[in-house]
């Protein structure tokens, strides 16, 4: 368990506030997720801010498009010298491949760094959610299992996914493919608007390459110290 696989999502609306949690978090994450939110807000000049304090970034605009949208998108951040990048599995294998295409591309010619990982099933979804949705009874993770073997088949770095999948998608996919897992709670009876969590080192003992956390850290008064009490 390491901070270095800790990404923070600063899940905030002004750069002014993001940037206030990345300095007083300097000495202790490098990596941060930067999302719908604060990517309208603030667009490319977030970005670059994170660049020159050298962080690592993990834009997550999570594309579900057709294929060739999403790989113009794909191709777009490029520009942006971010870390990893998220689309929604559900957009269909054809829109995975055109995605990662475009990536492979870019790392023969640049050497570009960027991961391209599937969002397989929310964390704010559960069985109910799901059958609510597509009105039959649906298991989430037979198919959390299969958008991650699909992603994998597509040619993607790694999923998306809770914690509790991990197993099942390492067995099946291989222990080198990324599993990101968000749905992180410090406190186990604080669940918010997500349905599948677990504790960050519930998250990493259960193989989690990386955990987001984000309402833990941005809403605190102390947000270091969450993050020094994290595996405690
Ligand atoms: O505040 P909380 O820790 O629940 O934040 C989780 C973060 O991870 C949010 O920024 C959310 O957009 C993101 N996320 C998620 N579930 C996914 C993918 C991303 O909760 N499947």
């Amino acid at each position: 368990m390491s901070l270095d696989k800790v990404i923070v999502a600063l899940d905030f609306s002004k750069s002014k506030e993001a940037l206030k949690l990345v300095d007083e978090l300097d000495e202790l994450i490098s990596f941060y997720k930067v999302g719908l939110e604060l990517f309208l807000s603030e667009g490319r000049n977030i970005l670059k801010a994170l660049k020159k304090r050298n962080k690592k970034i993990f834009l997550d605009l999570k594309f579900h498009d057709i294929p060739n949208t999403v790989h113009r998108a794909v191709k777009a951040s490029l520009n942006f010298g971010i870390d990893m990048l998220t689309l929604h599995t559900t957009g269909g294998f054809e829109m995975m491949k055109r995605a990662i295409e475009i990536v492979e591309e870019a790392k023969i010619k640049e050497a570009s760094q960027l991961k391209l990982l599937g969002v397989t099933i929310l964390t704010s979804l559960d069985n109910e959610s799901l059958t609510e949705l597509y009105g039959f009874s649906i298991d989430t993770s037979s198919i959390v299992k299969n958008l991650a073997i699909l992603s994998k088949k597509a040619g993607l770095d790694g999923v998306i996914a809770s914690a509790k999948e991990i197993k099942n998608i390492k067995n099946h996919c291989g222990k080198d493919f990324l599993v990101v897992t968000p749905g992180i709670r410090v406190e186990k009876l604080v669940k918010d608007d997500q349905k599948r969590t677990v504790s960050p080192q519930e998250a990493f003992l259960l193989g989690a390459d990386y955990i987001v956390i984000g309402r833990a850290v941005t809403l605190s008064k102390n947000p270091a110290e969450v993050i020094l009490n994290l595996f405690k």
